[in-house]
């Protein structure tokens, strides 16, 4: 409980207006309570609450002043994302009920704790004043939703903090903290201690000021401030890169012109325009279908809510490499003390310097101050032995992806391990079951799949064995939580899903240079698509040398085993399928377009051109086709899950909604009809859906 003790008997003593909103008249102040757990979203009863709290404490001749609080673990956290496919139409709009907030005379504060977010915040600027929690965040983040703030938060945020920190806020959908609200002069006071105490408090000293209270409408200070037409042309040159692909941040920038350019009237209806065609567009529908998607995946059907889950207080985690290292990070971020083990000296001070490293730039950018390194770095063991390993509630391992090294280490590790501790391996395409066999305990044995760099990527694959115990699992999807990932369940498959997915691509890219276009025509199309780099430039990123090829067997036979025969190894070598300059600027090479050409008229083919969606399609749609096949197996346990993965994972566009939602955009017949052409065989599942009109983004896993 977040709002201390007034809140509690203001409760006590109120009356009810609806099933999610109290009324109550504290030393002459009206507190409307917003009690409509998770997250106080604006539904149809809150609307309905609101309005009539505001008219009753409009009407009640005994208050002077109005506080709105929240019960709970936060604020209101904006529109109820789930209405906006299903609305309450019975219910007041949100205009409706902001103008009746808007509209009241005695003084109106926001006491907020928690979030306020979007809808949320929209409703805080409509009363007079906002006091808040020193912690408290405030922010309008629509943007992740496809979406601009659509209740005034264009029109009336810039009148208090200028066009610059709006936009900021809006267009990158930064929330701020109530402390640092109070510095833009958002938040009128912070309170510590008892915030509806607080609040109540400053309500009667605004009602007994006398002045009268000015609506943030009426105020005019953030647009006074220094600002001119170059500002938004400047805002978006500087945010290009992370605005690329998304259609929401420029309605923003238009809306937050219209604040500054036209009266508050006029800008509204600004603001409904951009917001309407927002709304309507299939860039938000992924975005919000995404919101939910991420928020579904912990859920495993097969679970009982009652599966215990098993504490986890010490981590171990074998091998200090790339994978290693990050990995460890995860859990000294958390708090919790981590035993690294390496096999020989050299590789342990390698992985420590990393760690060190990756810290000391936290701190460079302020991120993470001096004790707070030293105090991570303190939960850190570093060992030269398994034994050390004997506490470790959790061990993941993450040494070569060998299965004999694997093997030996799991049979060990099962030597060393207390009973019951979580034994997983990092593995990215090796058996599950084959290393758990190498256990007496292969029910204690799962896969944690973190991705590169594993301090930073969001996704967490936990890949369940035939014989992993359900509190394994448990323990695993709940230990996402701790860590900051998100997990997507996955059962045993050659690369699991996010891996096995992407397989296509890359054979689809490779087939595809031998009909015509050029590597950097296929990346092209795909870096148009939205994704931050294709697979031929990724390739030279991660080593032509390091995926699959043998010097000692190497014979010509594909393109890539040429160049690496002839050195070009990726931009470890200045030159890969590209050339590249000292500052790592890749260009296209002539050396690679004479490989290419060789290969493509030796392969019978005749050049032909490929327009860019051509490209998108013959290399993405069966991508989609492997999401189906692994429905159909059961490896994944949702549609959605997949496409979490694959934006979580590989940066599969979040505008699009990944490529299960993307493929049900495009038609599924369609799909079907291009994979046959293709000469792929469609999976039976996109088939029947084809035929029976069905959607791909809503299947479950069948097996
Ligand atoms: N509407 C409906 N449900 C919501 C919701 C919302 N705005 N925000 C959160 N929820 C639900 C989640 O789906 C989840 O449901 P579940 O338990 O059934 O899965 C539950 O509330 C808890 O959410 P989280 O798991 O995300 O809880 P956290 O404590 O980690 O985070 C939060 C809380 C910071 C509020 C986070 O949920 C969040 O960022 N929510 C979205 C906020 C947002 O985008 N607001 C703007 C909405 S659009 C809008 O307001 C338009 C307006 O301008 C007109
Ligand atoms: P790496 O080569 O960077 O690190 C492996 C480390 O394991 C080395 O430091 C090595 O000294 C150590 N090691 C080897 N044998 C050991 C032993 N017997 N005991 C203790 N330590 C030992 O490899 P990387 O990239 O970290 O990969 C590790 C695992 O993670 C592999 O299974 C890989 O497939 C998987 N993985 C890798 C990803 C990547 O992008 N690099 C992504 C996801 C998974």
């Amino acid at each position: 409980m977040a709002n201390g003790q007034t809140l509690e008997a203001a409760q006590g003593g109120a009356d009810r207006i609806n099933s999610v909103t109290t009324y109550a008249c504290i030393e002459s102040v009206a507190v409307i309570t917003i009690d409509s757990p998770p997250v106080n979203a604006l539904s149809g009863d809150v609307r309905r609450g609101l309005l009539a709290g505001f008219r009753r404490a409009h009407e009640d001749p005994t208050a002077q002043a109005v506080v709105l609080a929240c019960a709970g673990r936060t604020f209101i956290a904006g529109a109820d994302i789930r209405e906006f496919d299903a609305p309450d139409t019975d219910a007041p709009g949100l205009h409706a009920v902001l103008d009746a907030i808007e509209a009241c005379p005695k003084p109106t504060v926001a006491a907020i704790h928690g979030t306020a977010l979007g809808g949320g915040l929209e409703t805080a600027l409509c009363c007079h004043f906002r006091v808040a929690l020193p912690e408290a965040k405030l922010g309008l983040p629509e943007v992740a939703l496809g979406l601009l703030p659509g209740a005034g938060g264009t029109q009336r945020l810039p009148r208090i903090v200028g066009a610059e920190a709006a936009l900021e806020m809006m267009a990158l959908g930064k929330p701020v903290t109530a402390t640092k609200g109070q510095a833009m002069g958002l938040v009128d006071a912070l309170i510590e201690g008892d915030l509806l105490a607080g609040a109540i408090a400053f309500a009667q000293d605004a009602a007994r000021s006398g002045t009268a209270a000015v609506r943030v409408r009426d105020r005019t200070g953030g647009l006074a401030l220094p600002h001119d037409a170059h500002v938004f042309d400047e805002f978006r040159r500087a945010n290009a890169r992370a605005f690329r692909g998304y259609e929401a941040p420029e309605n923003i920038v238009r809306a937050v012109e219209a604040a500054v350019t036209l009266p508050f009237a006029d800008g509204m209806k600004r603001e409904a325009e951009l917001f309407a065609e927002l709304f309507a567009s299939r860039q938000s529908a992924a975005l919000r279908y995404l919101f939910f998607a991420e928020r579904q995946t912990a859920r495993v059907p097969d679970l009982p809510a009652a599966t215990p889950i098993r504490p986890i207080a010490t981590v171990g985690v074998i091998g200090a490499g790339t994978m290693g290292s990050g990995i460890a990070m995860n859990f000294l971020n958390a708090g919790l003390p981590v035993t690294l083990v390496e096999r020989e000296e050299p590789a342990l001070e390698r992985g420590l310097a990393a760690i060190r490293r990756n810290y000391e730039v936290s701190q460079a950018k302020g991120k993470l101050t001096a004790q707070a390194l030293e105090e991570r770095m303190a939960l850190l063991r570093p060992s030269l032995d398994m034994a050390d390993l004997a506490q470790a509630d959790l061990v993941i391992e993450a040494v070569f992806e060998r299965m004999d090294l694997k093997q030996e280490i799991f049979a060990r590790l099962d030597q060393v391990a207390r009973p019951g501790a979580i034994l997983a391996t990092n593995t990215s395409f090796l058996d599950v079951d084959a290393i758990a066999a190498a256990t007496c305990r292969p029910a204690d044995v799962i896969g944690l799949h973190f991705f590169s760099p594993a301090n930073v990527m969001r996704l967490l694959e936990v890949v369940r064995g035939g014989a992993t115990a359900p509190d394994v699992i448990a323990t695993a999807m709940s230990l996402a939580r701790t860590i900051r990932k998100v997990p997507v369940l996955s059962r045993v498959c050659d690369g699991f899903i996010a891996n096995r997915m992407m397989t296509p691509r890359m054979n689809a890219a490779q087939a595809l240079i031998l009909e015509g276009p050029m590597p950097w025509e296929v990346d092209r199309a795909l870096v148009d698509y939205g994704f931050a780099m294709g697979p031929f430039a990724m390739l030279d990123l991660v080593g032509l040398d390091v995926i699959g090829w043998d010097a000692a067997t190497s014979n010509s036979s594909s393109i890539t085993q040429v160049l690496c025969e002839i050195g070009r190894w990726g931009q470890k070598r200045e030159g890969g399928f590209y050339d590249y300059d000292a500052a790592r600027r890749a260009t296209p090479s002539p050396v690679t377009e004479g490989v290419v050409r060789d290969f493509q008229s030796r392969s019978g083919h005749q050049a032909r051109t490929f327009v860019p969606q051509a490209i998108v399609e013959r290399l993405l749609f069966p991508v989609v086709n492997e999401g189906a096949r692994i429905l159909e197996e059961g490896i994944a346990l949702r549609a959605s899950d997949i496409d979490v993965a694959l934006v979580m994972g590989y940066g599969w566009p979040p505008f699009t909604g990944g490529p299960m939602f993307w493929a049900d955009g495009i038609g599924l017949q369609r799909i079907v009809d291009a994979l046959e052409a293709m000469g792929e065989t469609p999976s039976e599942l996109l088939r029947r859906l084809a035929r029976e009109g069905g959607a791909l983004s809503t299947c479950t896993g069948q097996a």
